[in-house]
């Protein structure tokens, strides 16, 4: 319960600072206006999503992995947060489309690939292919890229090493179409561009592609309004769009 609590005064002193971001986002939840775009965009319902979201909370082997890792990952570069509330989104999305073929990149630690290889083993089926330049500054002295990730979530899991632009298309050919697609590597406006461009022709009707930190650029907007996605949204700072 401790790390409820930290997170609790964390939200309590993010919302002193932004009053009106916060006021927003406190009627976003009473709403349930971020669980009723996923379960639209899934073709599930908003009270299945809201579970999913708190998922990963009610799973003692998977929290008590996170916690003996803590100490180790406050050493490195915050590429990510163990309890974040945007890791959560991506692993709400991953119950509810049920996907066989995820595609991320920018693993640094493991921390969206830790939840997203979690939600495909609750899901029982799906595979993940990561790709990670493995620059050593996001990671803590003497770690792996991804090292996050118990044993036991690495069987669903390909980890590609190398640059997105020389690893990306080739992988998208190899795999045909894919599910869902996660940006999560070098957030300029070119890295998204050039990501989403490649991610597109591969994503099935009907997919889902998922951005982190999509308010840092215009790219997530621009390129939503470019394919003409029939839904898109940026909830908690993940941009998410339909194809
Ligand atoms: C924000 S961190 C990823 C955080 C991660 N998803 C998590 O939840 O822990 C960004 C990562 O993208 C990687 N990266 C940056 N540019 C890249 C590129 N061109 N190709 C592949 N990986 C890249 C960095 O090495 C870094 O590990």
């Amino acid at each position: 319960m401790k790390w409820y609590f930290a997170n609790t005064v964390q939200r309590l002193r993010f919302a002193a600072r932004h009053p009106r971001y916060a006021l927003k986002a406190a009627l976003r939840e009473l709403t349930l206006a971020d669980e009723r775009f996923l379960a639209d965009a899934t073709g599930t319902r908003p009270i299945q999503v809201r579970g999913f979201l708190q998922e990963p909370f009610e799973l003692p082997e998977f929290l008590a992995h996170l916690h003996q890792c803590e100490p180790a990952f406050r050493q490195g570069m915050a590429s990510a947060d163990l309890w974040g509330k945007k890791v959560l989104v991506q692993y709400a999305a991953v119950r509810a489309l049920q996907p066989d073929l995820v595609v991320e990149t920018g693993v640094a630690s493991g921390v969206s690939s830790a939840y997203i290889l979690l939600a495909l083993e609750r899901n029982q089926r799906g595979t993940l292919h990561s790709v990670e330049i493995g620059d050593p500054a996001y990671l803590p002295a003497n770690k792996e890229p991804g090292w996050i990730v118990p044993d036991w979530l690495r069987e669903r899991w390909h980890m590609h090493i190398g640059d997105v632009a020389a690893v990306l298309p080739g992988l998208l050919r190899e795999l045909g179409k894919v599910d869902m697609f996660i940006h999560d590597s070098l957030h300029t406006y070119e890295q998204m561009k050039f990501e989403f461009g490649l991610a597109r022709p591969h994503l099935r009707r009907d997919g889902l592609l998922l951005a982190d930190d999509a308010l840092w650029n215009s790219a997530f907007g621009e390129f939503a309004r470019a394919i003409s996605s029939p839904a898109s949204a940026i909830i908690r700072g993940v941009g998410i769009l339909t194809t």
